[in-house]
């Protein structure tokens, strides 16, 4: 997909193009689902208290199937990427035996419907941090595939939680809003210019009408002038 899009790169072709370009991505999209994808869910985050049991999800997709899959879960400790588990995976309908390296950890997924998340059980505050599910699929010559979720271990649900939600759901709602306000702002823009220039021609009509009356009283003050000039 990567190679194939670079050519429909929407914000290398003028803004008209950009529509085409997202569509013809999405389309190749379709066609690159052919390749291994490995999901952690629309939310790769969780933010779970000490000491709870959490679930780190992921599951795999690929159209051309699976034929020993190898998977593995990592976790990123100081920046070294740790084994926390590893299987190779025979068929999408056989149930792998998983090899565990980290302790309170176990294999919920198997691989039913292709689930391939894990359960982190009495988690400390050690646990945080960022767990890295893997796979490659021998199918495609090799080619590695990851997907990245991120643990963040508090003492109790602070209000932080809605906050940090908040501030996702307002990142996503903030770009619809912005081009909503974008489009509002753009017409009211030009409903008040439009308004303006109703009423720059009613201060046409309105100076017209005082240069009337000014013309009028300049005619009365023409009559009353030539008396002093008389004296
Ligand atoms: C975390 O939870 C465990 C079990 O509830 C508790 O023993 C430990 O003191 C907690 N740690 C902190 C730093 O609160
Ligand atoms: C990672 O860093 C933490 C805190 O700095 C430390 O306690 C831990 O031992 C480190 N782990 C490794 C594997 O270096
Ligand atoms: C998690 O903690 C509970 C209660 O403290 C304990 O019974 C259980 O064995 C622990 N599980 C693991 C996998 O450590
Ligand atoms: C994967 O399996 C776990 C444990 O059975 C389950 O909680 C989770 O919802 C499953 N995820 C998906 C995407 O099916
Ligand atoms: C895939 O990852 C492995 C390490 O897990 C690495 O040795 C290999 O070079 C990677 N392959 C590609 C195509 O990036």
């Amino acid at each position: 997909m990567e190679v194939l899009s670079v050519g429909v790169d929407p914000t290398r072709l003028g803004p008209s193009y950009a529509a085409t370009g997202l569509i013809f991505s999405l389309l190749l999209g379709v066609w690159s689902a052919q390749a291994l994808e490995m999901f952690v869910g629309k939310i790769p985050f969780l933010e779970a208290v000490n000491g709870s049991t959490v679930l780190l999800p992921c599951t795999y997709a690929s159209c051309i199937g699976i034929e020993n899959l190898y998977f593995n879960w990592q976790y990123n400790e100081n920046g070294t990427m740790q084994k926390v588990c590893e299987s190779l995976i025979e068929s999408e309908e056989s149930v792998p035996h998983v090899t565990i390296y980290r302790e309170r950890v176990e294999f919920v997924g198997k691989n039913h419907h292709n689930n391939v998340s894990i359960l982190l059980w009495n988690i400390t505050f050690d646990d945080a941090g960022q767990y890295t599910c893997f796979g490659r699929n021998p199918k495609e010559k090799g080619r590695n595939h990851s997907a990245i979720f991120h643990l963040i271990v508090v003492d109790e649900v602070r209000v932080v939680d809605k906050t940090l939600t908040i501030i996702i759901a307002s990142a996503v709602g903030g770009a619809i809003g912005f081009l909503m306000a974008f489009m509002l702002l753009k017409n009211l823009t030009i409903f008040i210019l439009s308004k303006l220039e109703e009423k720059n021609k009613e201060c046409l009509v309105t100076s017209s009408g005082i240069d009337n009356t000014d013309n009028g009283l300049s005619g009365s003050k023409a009559d009353s002038k030539p008396t002093p000039k008389k004296k």
